[in-house]
């Protein structure tokens, strides 16, 4: 079910490109700060608006499901690749197994924001709990291309490839609900009945219910894909399928990239910027973001972020100007030698500019250092 999300957007993308924190699963509110949990291979990572990123808890195996209780953050409900449904009372620094029967992984979990122990979970099929997870029912199929769940006070949405379908009867039957055809890769419905959802190609959008009239809120994400989005407080905080992180104080209009690198500022950065627009952007996109994955279209052939969302960063300085000025050593690439077309002048400085859309933990564990104990996240 949830290996559609994980075809499209996570396993080719994981595949090229060795993530800051490796894709994102879920994201919850974290109590006691006004930041947000979510989700990695690792554990679970505090994300705060000020753009800090910190590891809360360290977990074997890491999260793959991750779910507040709506009326109390302290409540959480997570799943990693076994180990049955999960349970914290304390926002996520303690964890206890609470599922007595039912799947040893969920892929998906949501909480009712009417009755806190009213849990759903998507494994081989839709599941429900009426006891806070403790026993579980085996509700219904999970809809075809399922990409997310959300519980709302009035039912169960499902966002799949092709559109939201709603559920009034535990996901025993679906209906489609709207934007038929459209990939819904984010579902967020909020206790009062405000939805947020994420298309592909349409950027964020906000309705409320029972209407479903959907306004645009941002498309400003380039070619990345919204796959989760929280709330704590009055900020909205998103993860994006490439695993970066993204927070807005204005109900989701504008956004900051948390963790983010400062940019070009030097001379030699500056230059970098202009060589990279007229020669390198084509393919890897604005600020070097990667290219743009076309949904349903092989992911072969990419051309690779360059920022610290892949794995330039695992390459020292001397081996980035070697691949631009060349080539790529991989036959048939279409990363060409620029040797004839740029000195290695021009390479240092596209490998400046390269380096300031670096976060502080790309820079310091550049090159051979990216294997070391303080560097490695999975
Ligand atoms: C026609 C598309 C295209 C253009 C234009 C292009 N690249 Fe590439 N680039 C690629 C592809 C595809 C790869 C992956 C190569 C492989 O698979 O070996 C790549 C790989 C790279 C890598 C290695 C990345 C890594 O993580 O190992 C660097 C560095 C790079 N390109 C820099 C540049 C720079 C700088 C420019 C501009 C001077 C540029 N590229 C122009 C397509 C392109």
């Amino acid at each position: 079910m949830r290996c559609i999300a994980a075809l499209f957007f996570v396993v080719p993308l994981a595949a090229v490109a060795a993530q800051e924190l490796g894709p994102i699963f879920a994201l919850v509110p974290s109590n006691g700060s006004n930041g947000v949990l979510a989700t990695t291979r690792e554990g679970l990572y505090l994300a705060q608006p000020d753009g800090r990123l910190t590891l809360h808890v360290k977990r074997d195996g890491g999260f793959v499901a991750l779910a507040a209780d709506p009326s109390d953050a302290n409540i959480l409900y997570g799943s990693g690749p076994a180990g049955g449904l999960l349970h914290s009372d304390d926002g996520g620094k303690r964890w206890q197994r609470q599922s007595q029967n039912g799947p040893e992984s969920f892929t998906l979990l949501t909480v009712s924001p009417t009755d806190g122990k009213h849990l759903y979970g998507v494994a081989d099929a839709l599941y429900a709990s009426k006891d806070s997870g403790r026993t579980w029912t085996r509700s219904g199929d999970a809809p075809d291309k399922l990409m997310n769940i959300s519980a709302s006070s009035s039912g169960l949405y499902a966002g799949t490839e092709e559109g939201l379908r709603f559920s009034t009867d535990d996901g025993a039957s679906w209906r489609p609900a709207s934007m038929l055809g459209i990939p819904v890769t984010m579902f967020s419905a909020e206790p009062d009945g405000t939805l947020y959802s994420f298309q592909f190609g349409q950027g964020l959008l906000k309705a409320h219910e029972p209407e479903l009239a959907w306004t645009p809120l941002a498309n400003a994400f380039g070619g990345q894909a919204i796959l989760v989005m929280a709330r704590n407080g009055n900020q909205l905080f998103a993860a994006t399928h490439i695993g970066k992180l993204f927070v807005s104080a204005d109900d989701g209009r504008s956004w900051q990239a948390i963790n983010r690198p400062r940019g070009p500022e030097s001379a030699a950065e500056k230059r970098g910027e202009k060589l990279f627009a007229a020669s390198c952007q084509a393919c890897h996109g604005s600020a070097g973001i990667g290219e743009a994955p076309q949904f349903r279209k092989s992911m072969q052939g990419l051309a690779p972020a360059l920022d610290d969302s892949a794995h330039a960063w695992h390459h020292s300085d001397q081996q980035l100007q070697n691949t631009i000025l060349m080539g790529s050593p991989v036959p048939n690439s279409r990363m060409v030698a620029f040797e004839e077309h740029l000195s290695p002048d021009d390479a240092a400085d596209l490998v400046a500019y390269m380096k300031s859309l670096w976060n502080e933990r790309a820079l310091r564990c550049q090159g051979a250092k990216h294997m070391s104990p303080g560097c490695m996240t999975h």
